[in-house]
C-alpha cells in the first residue's frame, strides 16, 4: 500500500479536480437527494460483484471471455421491456457462437442498469445568442434546449437510481425464469432476417451447442444446471461521483467497500488522470473496473494508473479497456503493452473497437464504419498475440434493433441510409446484424 492509499475514504475523490460533475445551483437539495439515494437499498451485491472478479480473472488468465456491450447511453424514457429485452437477446445470441467458436466461458456484461451521464466536450451548449448548461444524461438534466431543462437537477439521481434497478430487476427475472436456458436459443431470437449472411452461421452453431448439452446430458444421466443457466453482469462509467459515492459501502463480513450501484463501474477517457477525482474514487472501492485508455494518455500516466487502480495485482481486479482505432492501433498498441508490462502488474485488456473510430458525414451525421470497427478488433487480437499478451474482452455499443447508425456491415448500408433509422442521440451503435457479424468475427479467432 502507498502512504496515500491510507487516507482514503468514500469522499476523498472531493479533495481532487473531478472533471465532468455538474454544477448544482442549490446544494441542500442536492445532499437532500444523496441522502435520500444512500438510504436506498443496493442494486447488486458484493457476492456478485467478488463471482464478476473471478470470471473476470479467468479472462486475464486466458480461461474466459468478456463481452461487454449497450448503448452510448441509456435514456429514462427508454427503460421499458422491449429494450432491456432486445439488449438481452443480442448479448446472449453473441455470447453463444462466440463460446461455440473460442471453446472458452464468455461473460456478458451489458452496459445498462445506470448508463445515464454522460462525458461532454463543453460546459455550455452554445445557440445563436443563447449559452446553456451542456446536456449530460438522464442523470443530470433534460435534453431541451431551455434554461428550466438543463438546469441540473439532484431529483434525477434518485429517478435514474430506480430506472437502473428496474431494469436489472427485470434481467434477473428473465435469466432466473428460463429465458436464458441454453437449451432454447430460439427464446432469444431476433427477428433474424433472411438475407443476412451470418444467419444460416447463427442457426448452425446453435444446433451444436444444443447437441452437445444434449450428449453431456445423456452421458451424465442429469441435467448440467451449471451450463443451463448463464451469467450476466451489469456496468456503467462511474462519472456522476456523487451518485456513484452514495451507493458504497463498508461490509463488515468482506473488509472492504464496494460500489453497489453496479457489478463493474469503469472510468471513461476523458476522466482517468492519475491525480484526478475519479482515480482517487475507483481506487478504494472493492469491484472489478474498468478504464478506458487511449493516446491521449501518456506512459508514465498509464503506468501510475496500473500502479494506483491495482498495487496489490489482484486478478480480475483491473480492466484496460483500450480505444484506438483502427488507423492507430498497430503502432499505438504494443507500446501500451510494454509500458503496462514494466510495472510487473498484470491487467484484462478489453478492446473498445468502437470509440476511437467515431467519424462525421458531409451531412452532420456522428458515424463509425463497421470495417473499421472489425479491422481495429482484428488488430488488436493479432497484436496481443505478437506481443506475449492476450486480449480478454470486447467493449461495444450496440443494440438488437434494425438501426441504421453505422455504415457497412453484413447489408452494406450507406451514409445514404443513415437518415432511414438514425435514433441515437450520442454515438452511433452496431445494429443487429452488424453487431452478430463482430461476434462471428470474434468465434473466428485462432
Ligand atoms: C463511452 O464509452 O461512451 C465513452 C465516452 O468512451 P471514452 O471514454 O472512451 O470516450
Ligand atoms: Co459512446
Amino acid at each position: 500500500m502507498t502512504a496515500t492509499a491510507d487516507s482514503w475514504s468514500p469522499e476523498s475523490w472531493q479533495q481532487r479536480p473531478a472533471l465532468q460533475q455538474p454544477n448544482y445551483p442549490d446544494a441542500a437539495r442536492l445532499q437532500s437527494a444523496l441522502d435520500r439515494l444512500a438510504a436506498l437499498p443496493p442494486i447488486v451485491t458484493s457476492w456478485e460483484i467478488e463471482d464478476l472478479k473471478k470470471r473476470l480473472a479467468a479472462a486475464q488468465a486466458g480461461r474466459g471471455f468478456v463481452l461487454q456491450g449497450g448503448d452510448c447511453a441509456e435514456s429514462f424514457t427508454e427503460c421499458t421491456s422491449p429494450r432491456i429485452v432486445g439488449q438481452l437477446k443480442i448479448l446472449l445470441q453473441m455470447s453463444v457462437v462466440m463460446t461455440a467458436g473460442m471453446k472458452r466461458p464468455v461473460t456478458r456484461i451489458g452496459r445498462m442498469a445506470g448508463q445515464y451521464a454522460k462525458p461532454r466536450s463543453a460546459d455550455l451548449e452554445e445557440r445563436g445568442d443563447d449559452s446553456l448548461p451542456s446536456y449530460r444524461g438522464d442523470l443530470v438534466n433534460r435534453q431541451p434546449f431551455t434554461s428550466a431543462d438543463r438546469e441540473p437537477d439532484p431529483e434525477l439521481l434518485l429517478r435514474g437510481y430506480e430506472r437502473a434497478a428496474l431494469t436489472l430487476n427485470f434481467v434477473r427475472g428473465l435469466i432466473d425464469g428460463g429465458f436464458a436456458d441454453l437449451h432454447h436459443p430460439e427464446n432469444w431470437d431476433l427477428d433474424f432476417v433472411s438475407h443476412s449472411s451470418s444467419a444460416d452461421k447463427y442457426h448452425s452453431i446453435v444446433q451444436k451447442v444444443r447437441d452437445g448439452l444434449d450428449f453431456f446430458e445423456s452421458i451424465s444421466e442429469r441435467p448440467i444446471h451449471e451450463a443451463r443457466r448463464v451469467d450476466f453482469f451489469a456496468a456503467h462509467e462511474g462519472l456522476h461521483l456523487h451518485y456513484e459515492q452514495a451507493q458504497t459501502r463498508h461490509l463488515e463480513h468482506r473488509h472492504g467497500w464496494y460500489n453497489l450501484t453496479t457489478h463493474f463501474p469503469w472510468i471513461g477517457l476523458r476522466t482517468a488522470h492519475p491525480e484526478g477525482a475519479h482515480v482517487e474514487f475507483f481506487r478504494g472501492i472493492e469491484n472489478p473496473i474498468g478504464v478506458k485508455v487511449g493516446e491521449a494518455l501518456d506512459k508514465d500516466h498509464l503506468q501510475e494508473l496500473v500502479r494506483r487502480l491495482n498495487p496489490d495485482n489482484e486478478p480480475g481486479r483491473l480492466a484496460l479497456i483500450h480505444r484506438l482505432g483502427a488507423e492507430r492501433v498497430a503502432e499505438a498498441l504494443p507500446q501500451m503493452i510494454e509500458a503496462v508490462r514494466e510495472t510487473g502488474i498484470d491487467v484484462l485488456w478489453i478492446c473498445d473497437p468502437m470509440h476511437g473510430n467515431t467519424e462525421s458525414t458531409s451531412s452532420g451525421f456522428k458515424t463509425r464504419r463497421f470495417e473499421n470497427i472489425a479491422s481495429e478488433l482484428d488488430t488488436a487480437f493479432r497484436v496481443h498475440r505478437d506481443h506475449g499478451s492476450r486480449l480478454g474482452g470486447v467493449h461495444l455499443e450496440l443494440t438488437g434493433e434494425h438501426v441504421t447508425e453505422c455504415t457497412g456491415g453484413p447489408r452494406g448500408l450507406t451514409e445514404h441510409d443513415l437518415t432511414r433509422d438514425y435514433r441515437s442521440t450520442v454515438d452511433p451503435r452496431l445494429n443487429y446484424d452488424q453487431a452478430m457479424e463482430i461476434a462471428l468475427q470474434i468465434a473466428g479467432q485462432p
